[in-house]
């Protein structure tokens, strides 16, 4: 992301104190993280309690806190200081807090190493109970919702995501499709400075996914979302359905 972007996109997380109470991020969500369990062995053969997760541009945590009660650990990086709080306030809000097995960090991740990754994983560690032999910490899965369309380079990023997991490793990541055009009424017209694309395209995903080295490359049509967009010319609204993808690979 430039750095001018980066800032406009940090800028408008940091005022998306709402993000919670709209009820399409949560339907949203909700379709990706039923999406993940379907394309995810794990999910369906009983071990996804053994999974080490990633999640990059976690937000406000709606996908995190679904996921952590069926991994082992979840770490959330994201790059707006407003949803890392927000995440951090409901992980306090647990009814035990020192138990929790996810938690999240407010950074731009550009190498599996980044000190404050490993920083919030060797704590999830320690929590429970290891001994920090591990290191460098590498994780199992790495998942991601609604954030490709935030990110300059796909190719910087996703040679990242497989430093980051582990032999055998896999990522599940889900955002709207540019399915043309039309794809650009997603987001209102003063909510576009700072998206990098208008959606994630399947041939282009399918190219980044596997010239990164990724094996058993899937990028499918995982779910719809309908909803509110602007009417074209400007004034009034009107209902749309969006294709989203997922992308999975395996290390
Ligand atoms: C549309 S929101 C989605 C948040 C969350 N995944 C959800 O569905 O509720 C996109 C998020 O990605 C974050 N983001 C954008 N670029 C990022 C980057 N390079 N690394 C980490 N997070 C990023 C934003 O700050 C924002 O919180």
């Amino acid at each position: 992301m430039s750095a001018s972007n980066q800032q406009v996109n940090n800028a408008r997380f940091n005022e998306a104190t709402q993000w919670d109470a709209n009820k399409k991020h949560a339907e949203g969500v909700g379709k990706a993280f039923d999406a993940i369990q379907r394309y995810i062995p794990a999910f369906a053969d009983g071990t996804s309690k053994s999974l080490d997760v990633l999640e990059i541009g976690c937000g406000t945590g709606l996908l995190s806190f679904q996921l952590a009660p069926h991994v082992r650990s979840l770490v959330g990086v994201d790059t707006s200081d407003a949803t890392i709080a927000a995440f951090n306030a409901k992980t306090t809000a647990l009814p035990d807090p020192s138990a929790a097995n996810l938690a999240a960090v407010n950074v731009l991740v550009q190498s599996a190493d980044d000190v404050y990754l490993q920083g919030a994983a060797a704590a999830l560690a320690l929590g429970r109970g290891e001994s920090g032999k591990d290191l460098p910490y590498r994780f199992d899965l790495v998942v991601s919702h609604l954030t490709l369309h935030h990110i300059p380079s796909l190719g910087e990023l996703l040679a990242t995501l497989k430093d980051c997991l582990r032999p055998g490793g896999m990522l599940a990541l889900t955002d709207y499709e540019d399915f043309g055009p039309e794809a650009i009424a997603f987001h209102a017209e003063s909510k576009r400075p700072g998206v990098e694309r208008h959606g994630i395209k399947k041939g282009e995903m399918e190219d980044v996914i596997d010239g990164v080295g990724f094996n058993e490359v899937r990028v499918e049509r995982a779910f719809e979302l309908r909803k509110e967009v602007e009417a074209a010319g400007g004034g009034g609204k009107r209902e749309m359905d969006f294709p989203f993808l997922i992308c999975v690979g395996k290390k």
